[in-house]
């Protein structure tokens, strides 16, 4: 593997990160290492650009985390599914992928952690289809606009708050808080709850980030004490909405039944985790994702700003698409099936890589362009068509169209005054920091 980086100085004193001439073989890349997550995102572009072309369903073995008083056996490995085609048959035949065994891990979870972290995200049909008709009706298009207001206050409240210092970091002071707010709003939760949250949900999807969880601490107890933590907000909540059920989503699922059964406290426990980490952390990255990309790419920012209302709704998109917030799902195989001649067995697992389906050449015109005015845009951001496709799409998407046009129109002169600093993780593309000025 050959790599040599070239900087570009934007105004600012920004710098803009080139794609690197780097070329890699298959052999070089191991999507189990950590480091490999540690690399520019360019290069890890290039990395899967080589194997959609050379390598397009590979083998890596699995690592378990180490150090830990929890104990994970060894895993048979998985397959990395690059390409968009692959991944669309995937999502398409529910009944041979399964998302049951564990679609958020690559490790199956020991039992300690299936209490809170075994949400309907890791359940086949019929639960999943019956435990997500119970949420459903919150995150439809219509419903979605009832909360406009809440997600229109929320953006004016912290732009005026992030706009006293008028420079600072993008991510804690925008990103983070932003979707935090309406996420813990259209739950119930309380004010005072929203930093325990906030830090429980970063804790749980950043697993191998030290910045997050420090050196020498056990990672997997941290992340089943997030777990926990969240389980008594909810269980708090969840008691007095027994009683006192007002239209949140809280009340929704205390008092739910599915074939006349109340869920139970680990159905509830899990379907709080989910919420809250699923609606936080990916609309996060998507708006800190956008700073970075229309800095780096002034004319599509010039074009924002013309004509907000006309590509509104391609950008949106087009930011999903370019962050891929999730990187990846895990399915397993319920049978043997061929997939684009490729023999799998029952029992393989396969992780379907989002990020990589978004850069596939067969599937978009110029997919490393930054193009806010792309259309058609069939990207798996939010993944692929199936009955797992992202609940909260229409409500991210409002976040996101309603931040930007706030910012974008409040102050134009916005922009990131230097790199990102990236979560070390393979599953969330996250920006831990992001420096910006107006
Ligand atoms: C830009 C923001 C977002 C991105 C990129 C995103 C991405 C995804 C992806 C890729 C999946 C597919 C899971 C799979 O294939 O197994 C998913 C599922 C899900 N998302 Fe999102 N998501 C976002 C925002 C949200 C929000 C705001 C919520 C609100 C709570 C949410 C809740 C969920 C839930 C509950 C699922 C599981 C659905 C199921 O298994 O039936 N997401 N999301």
């Amino acid at each position: 593997m050959k790599s040599t980086q070239r900087d570009l100085e934007l105004s600012g004193g920004y710098h803009l990160a080139m794609t690197p001439d780097i070329q890699w073989t298959p052999d070089d890349i191991n999507l189990s290492d950590l480091e490999f997550w540690r690399r520019p995102w360019a290069e890890r572009e290039a990395a899967f650009a080589t194997l959609r072309k050379e390598r397009p369903i590979s083998f890596y073995e699995e690592t378990a985390p180490e150090g830990t008083a929890i104990e994970f056996p060894k895993g048979p490995g998985y397959y990395a599914l690059t390409r968009h085609r692959d991944i669309a048959t995937a999502s398409r035949h529910p009944e041979i992928f399964l998302s049951g065994p564990g679609a958020v891990s690559q490790i199956d979870l020991p039992p300690e952690m299936v209490e809170y972290f075994s949400g309907m995200i890791s359940t086949d049909n019929p639960k999943h289809a019956r435990l997500r008709r119970i949420v459903s009706n919150a995150f439809n298009p219509r419903n979605v606009r009832a909360v406009e207001d809440s997600i229109e206050r929320v953006a004016d409240q912290v732009i005026k708050r992030s706009m006293t210092s008028g420079t600072g970091d993008f991510v804690v002071d925008v990103a983070a808080p932003f979707p935090l707010e309406i996420i813990c709003n259209m739950m119930g939760v309380p004010p005072s709850e929203f930093a325990t949250v906030l830090k429980c949900s970063n804790i749980i999807l950043s697993m191998g980030d030290r910045e997050l969880i420090p050196e020498g601490s056990d990672q997997v107890l941290a992340v089943l004490e997030a777990g926990a933590t969240l389980t008594a907000i909810m269980e708090e909540l969840g008691k007095y909405r027994i009683d006192n059920p007002i239209d949140d989503i809280t009340s929704a699922l205390v008092n739910a039944e599915i074939e006349s059964e109340k869920l139970t406290q680990q159905e509830l426990a899990s379907f709080f985790v989910l919420l809250v980490t699923a609606g936080n952390e990916t609309t996060r990255t998507a708006i800190a994702h956008a700073l970075h990309a229309l800095t780096e790419h002034p004319d599509q920012k010039e074009r924002l700003i013309a004509d907000y209302e006309g590509f509104s709704k391609t950008a949106v998109d087009e930011i999903v698409r370019w962050a891929s917030p999730v990187i990846w799902m895990r399915r397993t195989l319920a049978v043997d099936h061929t997939l684009s001649g490729f023999d799998l067995k029952a029992g393989d697992k396969v992780l379907l890589f989002y990020s990589s389906a978004n850069r596939d050449e067969e599937a978009f015109v110029d997919p490393d362009v930054f193009d806010v005015g792309r259309s058609p845009n069939d990207h798996y951001g939010f993944g692929a068509p199936g009955p797992h496709f992202c609940l909260g799409a229409h409500l991210a998407r409002r976040e996101i169209t309603v931040m930007w046009r706030e910012l974008l129109s409040r102050t134009p002169g916005i922009h990131a005054t230097d790199g990102p600093s990236q979560l070390a993780s393979s599953f969330v593309n996250g920006i831990k920091h992001l420096p910006y000025s107006f």
